[in-house]
């Protein structure tokens, strides 16, 4: 049976994927910090193995990493979905709160990959990353949220081109809105709105929608796609010049 381990996977994306990951077949080491919300994610869930791991702590993520190489048969995918927004502008965003995106959005898919580097390369698996729109376009009050993004994009490549000759596909998924408690925390109705209109098909994705093209570069389907950059986002990316006038 093969395994994928996925981080941030007590909700939201990560929960919807592990779903996904479950139906295919797989076995899913769900990793999070959040130990009561992973505990009743799990609950009912066959086939998953929970590991409480804050992705940002060396320490943890090695300690993770062991616990994973010790209890599978392989180490065939790793999904770095673990995230963290906050949204504010540059004058507001002191060093304590640059660090906290920075530390789990790039830190923390830096070392689960380095991590679980052996496994991956054993079973030829697959990494895949989980940026946003928001690393492909700039805006106000995404300095740091929207950097963290970005550089992931980056590092998926770095990743690609490294680890390529091992036969570790490398490939980084950028989701529009989707409506998770992260997303909800900080998009007003205002912003809510905007992206309404500013994505071509009109609405936010779904959980789902994205978990579908994370499982799909998971998969045998995708062997020959690494070092890729896919917005999953309506259309948003697409847009160029976004001016409703020109609409
Ligand atoms: N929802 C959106 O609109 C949207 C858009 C673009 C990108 N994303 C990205 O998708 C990913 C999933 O987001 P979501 O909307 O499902 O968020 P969410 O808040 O619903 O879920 C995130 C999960 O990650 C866990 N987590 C956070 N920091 C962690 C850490 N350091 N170690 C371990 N676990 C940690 C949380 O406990 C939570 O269970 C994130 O990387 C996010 O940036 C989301």
């Amino acid at each position: 049976m093969k395994t994928v381990i996925v981080t941030g996977a007590a909700r939201g994306i990560g929960l919807a994927t592990t779903k996904q990951f479950l139906d295919q077949g797989w076995r899913v080491v769900m990793v999070d910090r959040d130990e009561p919300a992973l505990e009743q994610a799990a609950l009912g869930l066959v086939g998953v193995d929970p590991v409480v791991c804050d992705v940002s702590q060396p320490d943890q993520v090695a300690q993770m990493a062991a616990h994973v190489m010790a209890t599978s048969e392989s180490v065939d995918a790793l999904v770095n979905n673990a995230g963290v927004a906050d949204f504010g502008p540059i004058a507001e965003t002191d060093f304590a709160r640059w660090r906290t995106v920075m530390e789990t959005n790039l830190d923390g898919v830096f070392l689960t990959s380095q991590a679980l580097r052996e496994g991956l390369c054993a079973a030829r698996g697959a990494i895949v990353n989980i940026a946003s729109i928001s690393g492909l376009r700039a805006s106000t009050l995404r300095v740091a949220y929207g950097t963290s993004k970005a550089a992931v994009k980056h590092l998926t490549q770095q990743q690609a081109a490294e680890l390529g000759e091992f036969g570790v596909r490398a490939n980084c998924v950028c989701p529009g809105p989707v409506a998770t408690k992260l997303a909800m925390a900080v998009h007003s109705p205002a912003i809510i709105a905007a992206y309404h209109d500013a994505i071509p098909l009109n609405r936010y994705g779904t959980e789902d929608e994205i978990a579908s093209m994370i499982t799909f570069l998971c998969s045998e389907k995708a062997s020959y796609v690494t070092g890729q950059i896919i917005a999953v986002d309506g259309g948003f990316e697409s847009t160029g010049i976004g001016l409703p006038d020109l609409r």
